[in-house]
């Protein structure tokens, strides 16, 4: 690290996302306090960042307010400031009210405003300028998600002698969808001044290099995997992203977390099976599809209430924008009605928490359930799919699993299902209820074999490789 302008010391690799890894909250008597940000883009991240020495530049979480840069927990954070028209207009209108459903296979139809766009364009060029401030020479830069689209190109232009990466955490969507966008060619230029620009899976590499050619002249480069852009090669490669496996299979298997998943099966009656939910409240997530499955086998008497309980546990999420205003009223709705139909005092039918809980609860959650419910009708990867198992160090519980999410190109041995057929999906969350453990046991080891295998060390590892940038020098034997 060399010293920079503003007296903190320049970092070789840098992490920008539109979020730090953590998050500035205002308490009502007005204290502030940092809790963890929400979302599987810190979780992948942040492990990844701590065992390489770097910084982080985002926002804090809070508009209108300035935070110098700080070190929390051993990660440098540079925080950037958005006002609070500019969370309005890029944060929650471009980003998760244009580029989100969009980029979802336009589950929700996606708006289009100019004045969003310009606040879009504004907000990446002072996140670029914060990290030129950030990079030392020669650096590393490693760009975040949809929200960031445009800063690779606005990063080169001002520094280009960085190396810079980007990764995008959400699906790429088809190129027809995508030619909607007003903008379209802009971002697509945006992208390519990375040196390379990774996805989960292939499908997203090749609606890349299709609008890549058709909308910013990129030609052929060298392999399948490179295109040359003005005479400048670009890199673009699939990456799936994944967890820090190994923590997440020694936290399951501590006493506290083993003892704490029994105490959940005491507290929900002690039920035959569990079916467990766990999402941040997003209308891709297909909660309604899995409450629609259940309502519909209570209602076949497939299953009884009290026997099989189903538990929801939903991060609060986006809640100033229009459409998930809208589905937490629906499902809340649903979740009423299952429970007022079916339960009996004292033993509702679906538990339902609009919360964030610790990762030890969530962990006793994940091994306390028989079966998991990932059921997006669009999604990047899920990486509660993945959670889940390298939870079942038992060999225990079954993950049905949407052939939507990205997860499903690794996770073969799910019980796949489209959300978009309520009967399928009813059908294969009975069957999953049903499964002989025998078999049970033989899907969840092979599911284990792949998430154990390709944590989220060796997604950074394959993605830097391929970035060019040297390889961290281990600090003990270095
Ligand atoms: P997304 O990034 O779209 O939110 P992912 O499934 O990839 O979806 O990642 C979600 C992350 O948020 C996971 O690490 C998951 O454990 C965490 N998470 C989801 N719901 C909760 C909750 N209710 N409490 C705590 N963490 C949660
Ligand atoms: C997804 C996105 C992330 C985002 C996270 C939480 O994981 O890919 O970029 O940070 O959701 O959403 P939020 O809008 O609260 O940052």
């Amino acid at each position: 690290m060399t010293e920079g302008g503003t007296g903190s010391p320049r970092a070789d690799f840098v992490v920008v996302a539109n979020r730090l890894p953590v998050d500035l909250e205002k308490a009502p008597d007005g204290s502030q306090r940092w809790k963890r940000s929400p979302g599987g883009l810190v979780t992948a991240l942040e492990p990844m960042l701590r065992s390489r020495e770097g910084a982080w530049v985002g926002w804090p979480g809070l508009a209108d307010t300035d935070v110098e840069p700080l070190v929390e927990d051993g990660l440098q954070l540079h925080p950037v400031r958005l006002s609070a028209q500019e969370v309005e207009d890029y944060y929650e209108g471009f980003s998760n009210a244009t580029l989100w459903p969009l980029y979802h296979d336009v589950v929700a139809p996606p708006a289009f405003h100019r004045h969003w766009w310009q606040a879009y364009v504004r907000v990446n060029q002072r996140f670029a300028e914060a990290v030129a401030e950030v990079a030392a020479e020669g650096a590393t830069i490693w760009v975040q998600d949809y929200q960031l689209q445009l800063l690779p190109a606005a990063l080169r232009e001002l520094r280009p002698d960085l190396r810079i990466g980007y990764f995008l955490h959400i699906p790429f969507p088809p190129t027809e969808l995508f030619m909607q966008l007003p903008w379209r060619r802009e971002i697509v230029e945006g992208l390519l001044g990375a040196d390379l620009v990774g996805f989960h899976t292939p499908g997203g590499v090749r609606n890349f290099r299709w609008l890549a050619t058709h909308l910013a002249g990129a030609k052929a480069g060298y392999g399948r995997n490179e295109i040359v852009v003005d005479g400048r090669p670009v890199k673009i490669g699939a990456f799936p992203i994944s967890i820090d496996s190994a923590a997440l299979d020694q936290l399951s298997r501590s006493d506290a977390v083993r003892k704490r998943a029994a105490e959940v099966r005491a507290d929900l009656g002690n039920p035959d099976k569990i079916i467990l939910g766990v999402d941040r409240l997003d209308y891709t997530k297909g909660i309604d599809v899995r409450l629609l499955a259940l309502q519909e086998l209570l209602e076949e008497g497939r299953v009884s209430a009290g026997d099989t309980v189903m538990v929801q546990l939903a991060t609060p999420s986006r809640e100033r924008v229009e459409h998930y205003q809208r589905m937490r009223n629906d499902i809340e709705q649903s979740v009423g009605r299952i429970n007022g139909e079916f339960a009996r005092v004292g033993f509702p039918a679906v538990h339902y928490l609009h919360q964030s809980l610790p990762r030890e609860e969530l962990a006793a959650f994940f091994l306390a359930a028989d079966v998991m419910l990932v059921t997006p009708l669009r999604d990047g990867m899920n990486l509660v799919a993945k959670e889940y198992v390298a939870c079942r160090h038992d060999l225990g519980g079954a993950l049905v699993l949407s052939e939507f999410a990205g997860a499903a190109i690794e996770l073969a041995q799910a019980f796949q299902v489209n959300p978009h057929d309520t009967d399928g999906v009813k059908n294969t969350l009975y069957e999953a209820l049903t499964v002989a453990p025998e078999e049970g046991r033989k899907r969840m080891k092979a599911l284990r074999r792949q998430v154990m295998t390709h944590d989220v060390d060796r997604w950074a590892r394959s993605f830097l490789h391929a970035l060019g940038m040297p390889e961290p020098v281990d600090a003990e034997h270095g």
